[in-house]
C-alpha cells in the first residue's frame, strides 16, 4: 500500500522553512508539525526548571510528559529558547522519547507536512515529497536579525551570524540524527530568493511529487 502524501521540509534556521512548510499544509488542507517547538519546550522547561542542559535523564523525563498545551508558550518562540533546543537535542534518549508524537503526523491517512531537521531522513524517510530548504548562513542571519529585532528583541546581527554558524554546526555535527540532506529531497537554495518566490519553487516541486505518487 502506498504511505499517505506527506511533505517534509528539513533545513536549517531562517532558510524560510518555516513559512514554506505552512504555505503547503494550507495549499493541501493538512495539519503541519514544526518539529523545533517540540525541542524548544523540552530545552525551555528543563532551564525553567534550573536543571543543566547536559542532564539528559532529567531532559528525557521532560521530553516524555510534554503535553501539546504546553507547546503554545510564546517564550519557546524566542533566540535563547533556540539556542536552548539545540543543545537538548543531541541527546539519544530525548530523541527518542518525541519520535512517536512526530511519527504519528507521518502516518496520517490525509498526510501533513513535517518541518524539522530531520524529518526526511529519520522521521518519515518513506515520505514522497521531500524538500531540503537552506540558504547563505550571512541571508539567514539578515533575516533572523529583522525578525527578532521586529519582535522587540535587542540584538546585533553579528551575535545572530554567530548564533547561526554556531547551530548549524551543532545540528549538523552531532552523532543523533544530524541535519542532512535526504538523499531523495529536492534541495531549494533560497539565498536570492523573496519568501514568495521560495514558496512557489516548494510549490511545483510539491506538485511534481504529488504527480508521481497518484501515478504509484
Ligand atoms: O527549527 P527550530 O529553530 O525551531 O529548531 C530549534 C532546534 O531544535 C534546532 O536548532 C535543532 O537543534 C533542534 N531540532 C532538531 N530536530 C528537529 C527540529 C529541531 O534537532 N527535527
Amino acid at each position: 500500500m502506498k504511505p499517505p502524501f506527506v511533505i517534509t521540509v528539513d533545513g536549517p534556521a531562517a532558510s524560510g522553512k518555516g513559512t514554506i512548510a505552512s504555505r503547503l499544509a494550507a495549499d493541501h488542507g493538512v495539519q503541519m508539525l514544526d518539529s523545533g517547538l517540540l525541542y524548544r519546550a523540552v530545552g525551555g522547561l528543563l532551564a525553567a526548571e534550573g536543571k543543566d542542559l547536559d542532564d539528559v535523564e532529567a531532559a528525557t523525563a521532560v521530553a516524555e510528559g510534554l503535553t501539546v498545551e504546553q507547546l503554545s508558550n510564546p517564550a519557546f518562540r524566542t533566540r535563547a529558547a533556540g539556542e536552548l533546543a539545540s543543545r537538548v537535542a543531541v541527546h539519544v534518549p530525548v530523541r527518542n522519547a518525541l519520535f512517536r508524537l512526530q511519527k504519528s503526523f507521518c502516518l496520517r491517512p490525509e498526510g501533513a507536512v513535517l518541518d524539522g531537521r530531520d524529518m526526511g531522513t529519520v522521521i518519515c524517510p518513506e515520505a514522497p515529497a521531500k524538500l531540503f530548504v537552506t540558504a547563505r548562513p550571512e541571508v539567514r542571519a539578515e533575516r533572523r536579525w529583522k525578525q527578532l529585532t521586529g519582535q522587540g528583541e535587542p540584538v546585533t546581527l553579528e551575535d545572530i551570524l554567530e548564533d547561526i554558524r554556531k547551530r548549524d554546526e551543532r545540528d549538523g555535527g552531532r552523532a543523533a540524527s544530524p541535519m542532512r540532506q535526504a538523499d531523495d529531497a529536492v534541495l531549494l537554495d533560497t539565498s536570492e530568493m523573496t519568501i514568495d518566490h521560495a514558496a512557489d519553487a516548494a510549490r511545483r516541486i510539491v506538485e511534481a511529487a504529488r504527480a508521481r505518487w497518484e501515478r504509484s
